[in-house]
Protein backbone atom coordinates (compact mmCIF):
# COMPACT_ATOMS: atom_id res chain seq x y z
CA UNK A 1 0.00 0.00 0.00
CA UNK A 2 2.82 2.66 0.91
CA UNK A 3 4.80 1.36 -1.90
CA UNK A 4 2.20 2.09 -4.16
CA UNK A 5 1.21 5.61 -2.91
CA UNK A 6 4.85 6.65 -3.43
CA UNK A 7 5.44 5.42 -6.82
CA UNK A 8 1.84 7.49 -7.59
CA UNK A 9 3.86 10.01 -6.36
CA UNK A 10 6.69 9.33 -8.33
CA UNK A 11 4.89 9.05 -11.53
CA UNK A 12 3.40 12.09 -10.56
CA UNK A 13 6.59 14.24 -9.99
CA UNK A 14 8.13 12.73 -12.97
CA UNK A 15 5.34 14.01 -15.03
CA UNK A 16 4.64 17.48 -13.65
CA UNK A 17 7.98 17.77 -14.48
CA UNK A 18 7.95 16.77 -18.06
CA UNK A 19 4.54 19.02 -18.89
CA UNK A 20 5.87 21.75 -17.15
CA UNK A 21 9.68 21.28 -18.73
CA UNK A 22 7.18 21.00 -22.79
CA UNK A 23 5.20 23.44 -21.62
CA UNK A 24 8.47 25.74 -21.14
CA UNK A 25 9.53 24.81 -24.14
CA UNK A 26 6.63 25.62 -26.59
CA UNK A 27 6.69 29.06 -24.74
CA UNK A 28 10.27 29.41 -25.60
CA UNK A 29 9.44 28.87 -29.23
CA UNK A 30 6.32 29.86 -30.10
CA UNK A 31 6.43 33.60 -31.36
CA UNK A 32 7.75 35.90 -29.29
CA UNK A 33 8.54 39.81 -30.56
CA UNK A 34 11.83 39.19 -30.42
CA UNK A 35 11.68 35.91 -32.94
CA UNK A 36 9.42 38.51 -35.53
CA UNK A 37 12.06 41.05 -35.23
CA UNK A 38 14.98 38.33 -35.66
CA UNK A 39 12.82 36.89 -38.92
CA UNK A 40 12.74 40.37 -39.99
CA UNK A 41 16.41 41.44 -39.80
CA UNK A 42 17.19 38.25 -41.13
CA UNK A 43 15.13 38.71 -44.32
CA UNK A 44 17.25 38.14 -47.74
CA UNK A 45 18.17 41.46 -48.77
CA UNK A 46 21.49 40.57 -50.55
CA UNK A 47 22.32 37.50 -52.88
CA UNK A 48 24.52 35.01 -51.07
CA UNK A 49 22.76 35.76 -47.78
CA UNK A 50 21.39 32.90 -45.71
CA UNK A 51 18.65 33.34 -43.81
CA UNK A 52 17.65 30.23 -42.51
CA UNK A 53 21.80 30.54 -40.55
CA UNK A 54 20.87 33.92 -39.66
CA UNK A 55 17.35 33.22 -37.83
CA UNK A 56 19.07 30.16 -35.85
CA UNK A 57 22.29 31.57 -35.11
CA UNK A 58 20.53 34.74 -33.52
CA UNK A 59 17.42 32.33 -31.76
CA UNK A 60 20.10 30.57 -30.12
CA UNK A 61 21.79 33.73 -28.06
CA UNK A 62 20.33 34.99 -25.16
CA UNK A 63 21.53 38.30 -25.22
CA UNK A 64 19.87 38.70 -28.58
CA UNK A 65 16.80 36.70 -28.68
CA UNK A 66 15.53 38.74 -25.34
CA UNK A 67 15.60 42.52 -27.08
CA UNK A 68 12.42 43.35 -27.18
CA UNK A 69 13.06 46.30 -29.43
CA UNK A 70 15.40 47.14 -33.00
CA UNK A 71 17.25 49.30 -31.14
CA UNK A 72 18.59 46.95 -28.38
CA UNK A 73 18.36 44.39 -30.88
CA UNK A 74 21.20 45.85 -33.01
CA UNK A 75 22.96 46.72 -30.25
CA UNK A 76 23.14 42.89 -29.35
CA UNK A 77 23.91 41.63 -32.44
CA UNK A 78 27.16 43.97 -33.01
CA UNK A 79 28.54 42.92 -29.52
CA UNK A 80 27.82 39.43 -30.36
CA UNK A 81 29.44 39.78 -33.82
CA UNK A 82 32.40 41.94 -32.54
CA UNK A 83 33.28 39.17 -30.19
CA UNK A 84 33.06 36.40 -32.57
CA UNK A 85 35.33 38.49 -34.89
CA UNK A 86 37.32 38.90 -32.61
CA UNK A 87 37.65 35.30 -31.31
CA UNK A 88 38.23 34.36 -35.27
CA UNK A 89 41.40 37.02 -34.94
CA UNK A 90 42.93 35.89 -31.98
CA UNK A 91 42.66 32.22 -33.37
CA UNK A 92 44.46 33.70 -36.80
CA UNK A 93 47.07 36.00 -34.49
CA UNK A 94 47.89 31.98 -33.11
CA UNK A 95 47.80 30.19 -36.33
CA UNK A 96 50.61 32.91 -37.62
CA UNK A 97 52.95 32.23 -34.99
CA UNK A 98 53.19 28.56 -35.76
CA UNK A 99 53.51 28.69 -39.55
CA UNK A 100 56.36 29.59 -41.22
CA UNK A 101 55.65 29.36 -44.43
CA UNK A 102 52.50 29.63 -46.42
CA UNK A 103 51.67 32.77 -44.51
CA UNK A 104 50.43 34.92 -47.25
CA UNK A 105 46.58 34.23 -46.92
CA UNK A 106 46.25 34.19 -43.19
CA UNK A 107 48.47 37.44 -42.86
CA UNK A 108 45.95 38.75 -45.95
CA UNK A 109 42.86 37.43 -43.12
CA UNK A 110 44.65 39.15 -40.38
CA UNK A 111 44.33 42.29 -41.65
CA UNK A 112 40.76 41.38 -43.15
CA UNK A 113 39.33 41.01 -39.63
CA UNK A 114 41.30 44.16 -38.10
CA UNK A 115 39.07 46.78 -40.59
CA UNK A 116 36.17 43.89 -39.83
CA UNK A 117 36.47 44.38 -36.10
CA UNK A 118 37.16 48.00 -36.41
CA UNK A 119 34.05 48.96 -38.36
CA UNK A 120 31.93 46.83 -36.20
CA UNK A 121 33.29 48.80 -33.16
CA UNK A 122 32.78 51.86 -34.86
CA UNK A 123 29.05 50.96 -36.00
CA UNK A 124 28.29 49.96 -32.27
CA UNK A 125 29.39 53.57 -30.59
CA UNK A 126 28.06 55.51 -33.81
CA UNK A 127 24.45 53.54 -32.90
CA UNK A 128 24.50 53.52 -28.97
CA UNK A 129 26.82 56.73 -28.04
CA UNK A 130 26.24 59.05 -30.89
CA UNK A 131 22.50 57.97 -32.65
CA UNK A 132 24.34 58.36 -35.89
CA UNK A 133 22.49 55.57 -37.61
CA UNK A 134 22.97 56.21 -41.47
CA UNK A 135 27.26 56.26 -40.66
CA UNK A 136 26.27 53.06 -38.76
CA UNK A 137 24.78 51.37 -41.47
CA UNK A 138 27.75 52.40 -43.69
CA UNK A 139 30.05 51.05 -41.42
CA UNK A 140 28.38 47.78 -41.15
CA UNK A 141 28.13 47.16 -44.95
CA UNK A 142 31.97 47.35 -45.45
CA UNK A 143 32.54 45.09 -42.95
CA UNK A 144 30.18 42.92 -44.31
CA UNK A 145 31.57 43.14 -48.03
CA UNK A 146 34.94 44.91 -48.85
CA UNK A 147 36.27 44.15 -45.44
CA UNK A 148 35.77 40.48 -45.04
CA UNK A 149 35.77 39.67 -48.74
CA UNK A 150 39.62 40.30 -48.07
CA UNK A 151 40.02 37.31 -46.16
CA UNK A 152 37.31 35.49 -48.38
CA UNK A 153 39.56 35.91 -51.41
CA UNK A 154 42.52 34.90 -49.91
CA UNK A 155 41.51 31.49 -48.69
CA UNK A 156 40.22 31.07 -51.95
CA UNK A 157 43.47 31.59 -54.02
CA UNK A 158 45.58 29.99 -51.16
CA UNK A 159 43.71 27.27 -50.64
CA UNK A 160 43.48 27.46 -47.07
CA UNK A 161 40.46 25.03 -45.64
CA UNK A 162 40.67 26.45 -42.07
CA UNK A 163 37.46 25.58 -40.36
CA UNK A 164 37.51 28.44 -37.75
CA UNK A 165 38.06 30.89 -40.50
CA UNK A 166 35.73 29.76 -43.11
CA UNK A 167 33.16 29.76 -40.60
CA UNK A 168 33.88 33.26 -39.04
CA UNK A 169 34.33 34.51 -42.94
CA UNK A 170 30.83 33.20 -43.65
CA UNK A 171 29.06 34.54 -39.93
CA UNK A 172 30.77 37.86 -40.04
CA UNK A 173 28.19 39.14 -43.00
CA UNK A 174 25.29 37.28 -41.10
CA UNK A 175 25.87 39.61 -38.40
CA UNK A 176 26.98 42.53 -39.91
CA UNK A 177 24.16 42.64 -42.49
CA UNK A 178 21.46 41.87 -40.15
CA UNK A 179 22.59 44.87 -37.49
CA UNK A 180 22.61 46.84 -41.04
CA UNK A 181 18.37 46.22 -41.51
CA UNK A 182 17.81 46.79 -37.86
CA UNK A 183 19.80 50.01 -37.61
CA UNK A 184 18.30 50.81 -40.78
CA UNK A 185 14.97 50.48 -39.56
CA UNK A 186 15.71 52.65 -36.91
CA UNK A 187 16.11 55.39 -39.38
CA UNK A 188 12.67 55.16 -41.07
C1 LIG B 1 31.34 32.45 -34.37
O1 LIG B 1 29.95 32.17 -34.37
C2 LIG B 1 29.58 30.97 -35.01
C3 LIG B 1 28.06 30.90 -35.02
O2 LIG B 1 27.51 30.98 -33.73
C4 LIG B 1 30.23 29.80 -34.29
O3 LIG B 1 29.90 28.59 -34.94
C5 LIG B 1 31.74 30.00 -34.30
O4 LIG B 1 32.36 28.96 -33.57
C6 LIG B 1 32.13 31.33 -33.70
N1 LIG B 1 33.56 31.54 -33.90
C7 LIG B 1 34.42 31.70 -32.89
C8 LIG B 1 35.86 31.79 -33.26
O5 LIG B 1 34.06 31.76 -31.71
Amino acid sequence: MYSSVVSVLMIFVFYSCFISSSIHDVVATTSTPSSSMIKQVCSNRWSNFDSKLCIHILLSKHQIASATNLFDLSIGIMELGISNATNTRTYIDKLLKKLTDVKGAVRECKLSYDSVIGSLKSALSEVRDDKEYLTATYDLLIASTDSIERCANAVVSGKVEDETILIGNKVVPIFGLSAYNAVDSLTH
